[in-house]
């Protein structure tokens, strides 16, 4: 499999002040205190140097995926792989990859247009998470699991056969469950297709079969406890921000979460308890039902 863990996001927010005061305030993540020329305001929630890019727009949306590759060896297999297959991919400069703390990256597009850079050789600081709201830590991986990326991103596919066949195929994710939610009558028919990467994590990366605003359905991000997360709900609400979905347990990978909009408009899941799975003895699922219970939705308008 070449593609290890999703290493980090890279946003446009055309008010990147209030996204960092939600991710620090809200989320309990750590402001990087990177510098950078085009006035980028960074993330971390670990070891790693940051997770999520915030980068001064005109629009508030996903810019792109970062996909890490486990060594140079894999990445440069992967890009010849997909060479070969008729995409294009630009290569990152050293200045482009310093600013992702990166050895080296590509950048492409999937088949519906969505952005992923991908790279190997992270550049890690090891400086300890201090959360500003007292998260103990997020769930991003151990001696045990190895890294499991920041947690999860649901991408818009419209054309979800051509990219299931590159995600799958050619990036090499496995399938771990595909989606068919309950619709309400004459709605269009929804499908999810979720994927993990060579990693335990239930998956990393899945695919909605519809466009949808801002170029990511959602973002999820895990800690340790349900304190944790009834902790960050009230943070939530306290500030005013809109909770798109009550608490409440995913089927598949089993994430008790909430969901709450951040500046702009892209949707954070908030969880714990992410189901672990062991891919040698795993059967991918089809479900019809997204969730255990909860999670009851609120659209806004
Ligand atoms: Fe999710």
């Amino acid at each position: 499999m070449s593609i290890a863990s999703i290493g980090y996001l890279r946003i446009a927010a055309t008010d990147t002040a209030a996204w960092m005061t939600f991710g620090t305030e809200i989320l309990g993540l750590m402001d990087a205190r990177r510098e950078d020329a085009a006035g980028a305001r960074f993330l971390r929630m670990d070891d790693h140097p940051f997770r999520f890019m915030l980068e001064p727009g005109d629009a508030d949306e996903l810019l792109a995926t970062g996909l890490e590759c486990r060594d140079r060896s894999a990445w440069l297999e992967l890009c010849e792989r997909l060479r070969n297959a008729g995409h294009s991919l630009e290569e990152g400069d050293t200045d482009a990859a310093a600013r992702r703390c990166v050895t080296a990256f590509v950048t492409l597009q999937d088949p519906s247009g969505n952005t992923l850079e991908l790279y190997y050789g992270r550049r890690l600081d090891y400086a300890p998470l201090v959360s500003p709201t007292g998260v103990k830590r997020f769930i991003t991986g151990d001696e045990y699991t190895g890294d499991l990326g920041f947690g999860h991103a649901v991408l818009p596919t419209p054309d979800m056969e051509a990219a299931a066949t590159f995600y799958t195929e050619l990036l090499g994710l496995g399938v771990s469950d595909e989606l068919y939610p309950p619709m309400p009558e004459g709605a269009p028919e929804s499908k999810v297709l979720f994927m993990h990467a060579d990693n335990p994590r239930q998956h990393s990366l899945a695919l909605y079969n519809h466009p949808f605003p801002g170029g990511v359905v959602h973002m999820m991000v895990e800690v340790s406890c349900l304190d944790e997360v009834g902790r960050a709900l009230d943070r939530a609400k306290a500030a005013g921000h809109t909770i798109l979905a009550s608490l409440g347990r995913h089927i598949n990978d089993n994430m008790c979460s909430f969901y709450v909009l951040a500046p702009g408009g892209i949707a954070v899941e908030y969880g714990y308890d992410g189901l672990l799975v062991d891919w040698d003895n795993y059967t991918p699922t089809v479900s019809t039902e997204g969730d255990h219970w909860g999670h009851e939705y609120n659209f806004p308008g």
